[in-house]
């Protein structure tokens, strides 16, 4: 057990009790494991000393010097943005789409979703296709500057043997690391047989695998639309024609909003809009899902991507079943420097778990991930009130009050008191409390 836990065991021990009526209970100086900051705030060079944990992984049969990759995006656009990003220290670079027929972007092509003044999404209608044989002397020179460092193709084509074998040669004739057929753009428009509108059918899938392999003498990623009824239908489709890994989620099709002043859709173009791509930290649970159903049904090694920000997200990500993670939206909004606190976050929290790399980590969660019908339907929770951290919102009491079991009431002092007979286990007030002053223990 991790010393965190331990001391939480043994601080519940000694300090909560049980009134018989109501369910009071007073925990001074209770530490919230949830709320530990791993490699948040701590030196970073000193924890590391403690015991090295080996970031690096491999993943397709390449080593990966750590499992940190930028997303095909804006980030990759240039072959010199790839170079900073690869000095910055990331692992891997996933190329922007690349194809033989090329496709402009319109603009501008972003626009974000906002809550509480804080971006939460992106939509995007960013629809260019760079031309491969731009590019291809691009990643020649990154790969002989870069050899330790991963470089991955992001490719589009029409539904046609001859497109995708040609573009497989190409690349690989000059060091290209891996291949990522992008089977999953949603800004597909007219054009019928590219980006989701492929990943989104198991036989077209099939195919465009089947003929990348019949060519490819590097391993084949398949990236998965997230747009599907059953994306595990897709992996296996995926799977069966031969690829070598996946990668989950492309952007989810949106529309992320209207300027109430003009009326017009965001983002703008020149007054109309088109449906786009959704990304950033609002689609992780999509992601999450997505990844960790490829992960049960298929035996391919995952990518993840989709809304991960930070460590934390990504050690999620690893749990659920990926071995290396790619990021887009967090980059753009915050710049490849995210790169330290990543690899210094997922080593710590490796090392406080007691594991030696992020491969002990992967999958960890998949067999506690079951049906619904399969979980434990006698298991009820309680709530408990550390009084000390109370700021005394009421926010508990309101939502419970309006959207649980009428069960949170007021001392005289404005703590809440939980009834214990009123409680209906729903842990909704643990989830509105802002101050992390709620927590949910086994009702015995
Ligand atoms: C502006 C923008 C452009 C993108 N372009 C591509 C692309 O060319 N090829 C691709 O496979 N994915 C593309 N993506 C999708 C990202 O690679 C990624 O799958 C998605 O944004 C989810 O990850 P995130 O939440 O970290 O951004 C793009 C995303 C954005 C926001
Ligand atoms: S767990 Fe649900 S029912 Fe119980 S006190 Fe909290 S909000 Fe109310
Ligand atoms: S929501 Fe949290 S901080 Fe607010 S009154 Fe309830 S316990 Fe106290």
């Amino acid at each position: 057990m991790s010393s965190i836990l331990q001391n939480f065991e043994a601080k519940k021990k000694s300090k909560i009790c049980f009134p018989s009526e109501h369910l009071l209970i007073y925990i001074p100086g209770f530490e919230n494991p949830r709320t530990k900051q791993w490699g948040e705030g701590d030196n970073l060079e000193d924890s590391n000393a403690l015991r090295k944990v080996d970031l690096s992984i491999e993943f397709c049969g390449l080593e990966f010097q750590n499992p940190f990759l930028l997303a095909s995006g804006p980030a990759t656009a240039r072959s010199e943005m790839i170079e900073r990003a690869f000095d910055a220290g990331w692992g891997g670079a996933v190329t922007k789409l690349l194809g033989l027929k090329t496709r402009p972007s319109p603009h501008p092509y972003i626009a974000a979703l906002t809550f509480e003044g804080k971006a939460i999404g992106l939509g995007n209608i960013d629809s260019i296709v760079y031309p491969l044989d731009d590019w291809l002397q691009k990643i020649e020179n990154l790969k002989k500057r870069y050899p330790n460092k991963i470089l991955i193709a992001n490719l589009t084509g029409d539904a046609d043997t001859s497109s995708w074998q040609e573009m497989t040669k190409k690349v690989q004739d000059v060091g290209v690391d891996m291949l990522e057929l992008n089977l999953s753009c949603p800004l597909t428009g007219e054009e019928r047989t590219i980006g989701a509108l492929v990943g989104q059918d198991p036989k077209l899938t099939f195919k465009v695998v089947k003929w990348v392999k019949e060519v490819a003498n590097v391993p084949v990623m398949v990236k998965l639309t997230p747009n599907v009824t059953d994306i595990t239908s897709i992996a296996k489709a995926a799977e069966k024609g031969g690829a070598d890994a996946l990668s989950a989620i492309n952007t989810i099709l949106g529309f992320v909003g209207i300027d109430l002043e003009t009326m017009e859709p965001k983002p703008s173009v020149n007054g109309t809009s088109a449906f786009g791509g959704y990304s950033g930290p609002a689609i992780k649970p999509i992601a999450l899902r997505c990844v960790a159903q490829a992960a049960k049904s298929t035996k391919l090694p995952i990518s993840g991507v989709g809304g991960i920000s930070t460590w934390k997200d990504a050690v999620e990500f690893f749990l659920a079943g990926a071995s290396t993670v790619q990021l887009c939206t967090a980059v753009m909004f915050k710049g490849y420097r995210i790169i330290d606190r990543l690899k210094g976050g997922v080593s710590d929290y490796i090392r406080d778990k007691g594991f030696n790399s992020v491969k002990d980590i992967v999958g960890r969660v998949l067999p506690k991930l079951t049906s619904i019908e399969k979980l434990d339907f006698t298991y009820q929770v309680i709530p408990q009130v550390d009084r000390f951290k109370c700021i005394k919102c009421e926010l508990c009491r309101l939502a419970c009050r309006d959207a649980g079991y009428e069960a949170i009431e007021l001392d005289e002092e404005k703590l809440p008191i939980v009834s214990r007979e009123k409680c209906g286990s729903c842990g909704l007030c643990a989830q509105v409390c802002p101050a992390g002053a709620i927590f949910l223990k086994q009702r015995r």
